[in-house]
């Protein structure tokens, strides 16, 4: 495994496609659950190019829907790796509704999804530390200590139900 230092922009990942009919529910909206899917997969590829190694999706935080994405329209996922812990790391994806006609854009939904790294075996192995230069940077990655702590205090929560 390449423990090498690397910087978000070099695995920053942005995915764009056009919302058709059959990602959309009666309305002419696209599903909650394809919105969510498509998180997870540009969470996973940002991931995937800091760490080279397979991953597991440990914890997708609290998602809110802000506006709908209609048939037609492009959704765009823009997808960066905001902090590295031993063997997980965090991802923030950004999801934007593009209108095809005017160019008008929307962010949808903003969302923070937990990775780890494993093996061929599924053994926890170690992720590449990441390189955190700006004051934002620095900033982002604090908060992502903090909602890492919530996180695990609620997988105990959840453990004890
Ligand atoms: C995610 C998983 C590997 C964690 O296994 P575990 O034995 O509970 O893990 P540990 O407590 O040893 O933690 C391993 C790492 O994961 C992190 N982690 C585990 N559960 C987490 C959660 N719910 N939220 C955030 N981080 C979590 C830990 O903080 C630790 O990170 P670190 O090494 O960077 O400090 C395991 O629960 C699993 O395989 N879950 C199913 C994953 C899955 O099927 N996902 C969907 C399809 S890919």
């Amino acid at each position: 495994m390449d423990l090498t230092p690397k910087r978000a922009a070099e695995s920053a990942t942005e995915m764009v496609q056009v919302v058709l009919p059959n990602d959309a529910n009666p309305l002419g909206y696209i599903l909650g659950g394809t919105v969510m899917h498509l998180i997870d997969i540009a969470g996973a590829i940002a991931c995937h190019r800091h760490t080279r190694s397979l991953l597991v999706t440990a914890a997708v935080d609290d998602l809110q829907f802000l506006h709908s994405i209609k048939v037609g329209d492009l959704i765009i996922l823009k997808s960066h790796v905001t902090c590295v812990f031993t063997t997980s790391l965090e991802v923030q994806v950004d999801v934007y509704s593009e209108e095809t006609l005017t160019g008008i854009r929307q962010m949808t939904s903003t969302a923070f999804l937990t990775f780890v790294a494993i093996d061929r075996e599924g053994k926890r192995i170690h992720v590449p530390p990441l390189i955190v230069e700006t004051e934002l940077e620095k900033r982002v990655c604090e908060e992502a200590h903090q909602r890492r702590a919530e996180r695990l205090r609620r997988k105990e929560q959840a453990r004890q139900i």
